[in-house]
């Protein structure tokens, strides 16, 4: 039965972007059709690739999420009581799982606060926004829906209240490294004096941890890799053979990062219906799908001081495995 009152706890809202983002078939043409070939990694998250990171969080192999879903939940409770945040913005909120810990921490605190998601997968983040003004009796949902690489500044937040900014999940480090940057400009622009912003990334380490995190033994990443070509064939009338693509994960140590690429298996032709357009993939040609950076303390601390923002408070994992970290605008 609908709960009128539950309802009017979860509210949503598209947001416009705030400087002109690029259409998928404009990013195909750029990134696709030219070499090497590339793909912008929001295109991963319709509702199957949504589906399909939830349970990458859950492969052995994937470490990030559930050493910082640790960390929110030793030091969740210290981050609330030091924020004292009366509304809560989470940039890439997904299903809002590790975000729990928070809403927890303000739970045992008494501290009740608002919570705007915002996410460019709706269904995924509607479908969390019911779950918790379900378990938070005292928590007002406002879901904002669209595409973060178009800026911040058209969100519709309150303007009095002090904000917590959340940006979880190593989601920075699929930025390259300009564009990650204008993001945590964009981030400082949001923030007054008291608030803060809240950054989990993960950090450099042993090539093997790290491979493996993106090639889990049970093929949950390369079935998220792939699904994004199973996103081409649906929007623009592809016909991509999606199972003749073989998954790649390779830690390249010079930039720091992960890159995920898919390689066709054999040569064939691929058609683009809806962009009138055809192209020739060669056996073992690849398409970059994802880069994933990884940080070092200082390499943190340098993107955050070129933003404008101090680093605050820092929360590791233990072998520095992953960071956690508070940080203010700078004065
Ligand atoms: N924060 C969650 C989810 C991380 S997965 C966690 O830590 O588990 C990355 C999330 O960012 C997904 O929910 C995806 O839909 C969202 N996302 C990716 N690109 C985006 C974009 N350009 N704009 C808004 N959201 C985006
Ligand atoms: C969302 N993002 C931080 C994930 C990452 O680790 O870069 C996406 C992902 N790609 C493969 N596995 C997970």
């Amino acid at each position: 039965m609908r709960n009128p009152e539950k309802a009017a706890r979860l509210t949503s809202a598209a947001v416009a972007p705030a400087t002109p983002v690029s259409t998928l078939a404009e990013d195909v043409r750029a990134g696709l059709l030219s070499r090497p070939r590339w793909l912008p990694p929001k295109y991963f998250y319709d509702d199957c690739g949504s589906e399909l990171f939830e349970a990458i969080c859950e492969t052995p192999e994937y470490y990030p999420s559930r050493t910082e879903a640790a960390l929110l939940a030793a030091h969740g409770r210290e981050i609330m009581e030091y924020a004292r945040c009366d509304h809560m913005l989470e940039l890439g909120s997904g299903s809002s799982r590790k975000t729990r810990h928070l809403l927890d921490a303000c739970d045992a605190l008494g501290q009740a606060c608002s919570y705007w998601p915002f996410d460019v997968s709706a269904q995924m983040m509607l479908d969390a926004g019911a779950a918790l003004v379900q378990d938070y009796p005292w928590l007002d949902v406002h879901a904002l829906i669209g595409d973060y690489t178009g800026g911040l500044s058209n969100l519709p937040l309150p303007t009095t209240g002090r904000r917590l900014i959340v940006f979880l999940g190593g989601t920075l480090g699929n930025f390259e490294p300009g564009a990650a940057r204008g993001m945590l400009e964009q981030i400082a622009a949001l923030m007054r004096d008291d608030d803060l912003m809240l950054l989990g990334v993960d950090r450099v380490k042993d090539s093997v941890i790290l491979e493996a995190a993106y090639d889990d033994a049970a093929g949950t990443t390369a079935a998220f890799n792939r699904n994004v070509l199973r996103v081409l064939n649906r929007e623009l009338g592809g016909d991509f053979p999606v199972d003749s693509y073989r998954h790649r994960a390779v830690f390249d140590r010079e930039h720091a990062r992960i890159e995920m690429r898919l390689a066709a298996r054999h040569a064939h032709r691929v058609t683009l219906a809806a962009l009138d357009t055809a192209f020739d993939m060669a056996a073992d040609e690849e398409i970059v799908t994802e880069f994933s950076h990884k940080f070092t303390p200082q390499s943190l601390d340098a993107l955050l001081a070129d933003a404008g923002l101090a680093l605050d408070r820092h929360f590791e994992a233990p072998a520095g495995a992953y960071s956690l970290v508070l940080a203010r605008r700078r004065a």
